[in-house]
């Protein structure tokens, strides 16, 4: 994606560096020009001004457990506040799940194929594309997704915070008795929504706060009131704040030795800002990394094919959206199938895949999907890229100055 804004913005700032750019060294000034030029922005150009009663009522939302079809999940379930706004697991554990983290794991539960994506900057201006295979996509200016011509919104958060209660072993159970239920098309959808809808309006708390939230009667209510109150909660308790390096780049707090050796790896040599740049760190592009595959997959046990499943072109074959970088500290473990648990070891994979393989523990099918994904990460930027340990552990002490903190922390209510 382009910025327009971008060399306009680089020019005025510029300007105004060069005031205290005499006072520090020629790595801090490269450094501080690389961000500008791949579209760093000032936290409050990124943020949509949001009504409080609104975010107050999507906070409730988000955090209560009628918005499953049988009770049990929340979207705080998946999405805390110990883990960065996501789960702390490889892959999601979603209907029947039991406790949270690692105590998910001991307790069974649906798996959702996919590792929990966290939600700093989500729907901020500019940000239109979403989940990894960014199947609700708004990059366009025309709104892609599985509802076609029947989209709710045509704000792509709202659309995508629509999929997770429709979504079976995210919110849906796939057992018992929600047979009719059970095909993710978009008149069950619309059943559903129906459904939860009622129950929100039955709540003695929740019904009349969204309906005043929302300037409705409580019997107007619907699904779209639920998902308007999610997405506004999603956009201002998440929207990306001034980090430790929008102040080195905007104002002149200092960055450590090895925050600016890591940076200028990261706009430099290693080639990361080739796809993780613009204001969020990602161009909201797909790209194929050969991060291990592991467990489950969304094709087939260890098979993901990424932006195919939405494009059904064979091109797009192992891509994902390159994931922004926003308290990526917090995160792990790393990637589409949460196969990396470490930051450094995230950031190897890019230039070293092979690094993490053992053939012999694959079998016929993983080998050849490993080739096909080497294949496809040979013709990147990526491909040639030689970091040393060292250098590598900079990086993600770069990656380190890009965290901040949320207004308020999330709760999983009864
Ligand atoms: C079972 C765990 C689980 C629950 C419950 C859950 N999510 Fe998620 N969420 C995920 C996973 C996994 C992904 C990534 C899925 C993908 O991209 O294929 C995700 C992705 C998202 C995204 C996309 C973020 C991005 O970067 O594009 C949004 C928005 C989101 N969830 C909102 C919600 C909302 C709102 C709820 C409650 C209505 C919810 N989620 C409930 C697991 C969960
Ligand atoms: C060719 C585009 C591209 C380049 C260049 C690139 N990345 Fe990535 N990066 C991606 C994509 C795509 C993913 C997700 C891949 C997946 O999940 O299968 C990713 C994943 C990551 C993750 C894991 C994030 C998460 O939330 O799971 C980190 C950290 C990361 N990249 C950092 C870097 C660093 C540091 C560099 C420079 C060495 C770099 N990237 C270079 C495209 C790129």
């Amino acid at each position: 994606m382009k910025y327009a804004t971008r060399s306009a913005v680089a020019l005025v700032v510029s300007g105004v560096m060069s005031t205290f750019a005499l006072a520090e060294g020629l790595r801090e000034r490269v450094l501080r020009d690389a961000a500008l030029d791949a579209g760093l922005l000032p936290a409050n150009q990124l943020s949509v001004e949001q009504s409080e009663d609104l975010v107050n009522v999507g906070k409730l939302l988000f955090e209560s457990r009628l918005l499953s079809f049988n009770n049990d999940t929340a979207c705080a379930s998946c999405h805390l506040d110990r883990f960065g706004s996501t789960d702390g697991l490889p892959n999601a554990i979603g209907t029947e799940g039991e406790g949270f983290g690692s105590a998910r794991v001991l307790n069974g539960g649906d798996i959702v194929p996919r590792n929990v994506l966290p939600f700093w900057g989500r729907g901020g201006v500019g940000f239109e594309v979403f989940f990894w295979d960014g199947k609700v996509d708004g990059a366009s200016g025309r709104l892609v997704s599985q509802f076609g011509a029947n989209a709710p919104s045509l704000d792509p958060l709202v659309v995508a915070v629509h999929l997770p209660p429709a979504e079976i072993g995210e919110m849906v159970i796939d057992r018992r008795d929600t047979e009719e239920l059970q095909t993710e098309d978009v008149e069950t959808a619309k059943r559903l929504y129906t459904e939860l809808t009622e129950r929100i309006q039955l709540d003695p708390i929740l019904g009349q706060k969204v309906a005043n939230a929302r300037n409705r009667a409580l019997e107007d209510l619907a699904f779209i009131d639920v998902a308007e109150a999610i997405a506004a909660f999603i956009r201002f308790n998440f929207r990306v704040k001034d980090t430790k390096f929008h102040q080195f780049v905007f104002s002149d707090t200092k960055l450590t030795d090895r925050e600016i050796e890591g940076g200028l790896l990261f706009y430099g040599r290693a080639g990361c800002s080739r796809c993780h740049n613009g204001p969020y760190f990602t161009d909201f592009d797909f790209h194929a990394i050969p991060f291990p595959q592991v467990g489950f997959g969304r094709n087939g046990f260890g098979v993901d094919y990424g932006r195919f499943n939405v494009t059904l072109d064979e091109a797009d074959r192992y891509g994902f959206r390159t994931p922004p970088l926003y308290n990526v500290t917090q995160t792990g473990p790393y990637s589409h199938s949460g196969s990396i648990a470490n930051l450094s070891d995230a950031i190897r994979v890019h230039i070293d895949p092979l690094f993490f393989v053992e053939p012999k523990n694959m079998d016929g099918n993983d080998r050849i999907e490993f080739y096909e994904r080497l294949k496809i990460w040979s013709g990147s930027p990526l491909n040639g890229v030689v970091a040393s340990d060292s250098e590598i552990d900079a990086i993600a002490e770069f990656l380190g100055t890009l965290s901040y903190e949320s207004d308020v922390s999330v709760k999983f209510v009864d």
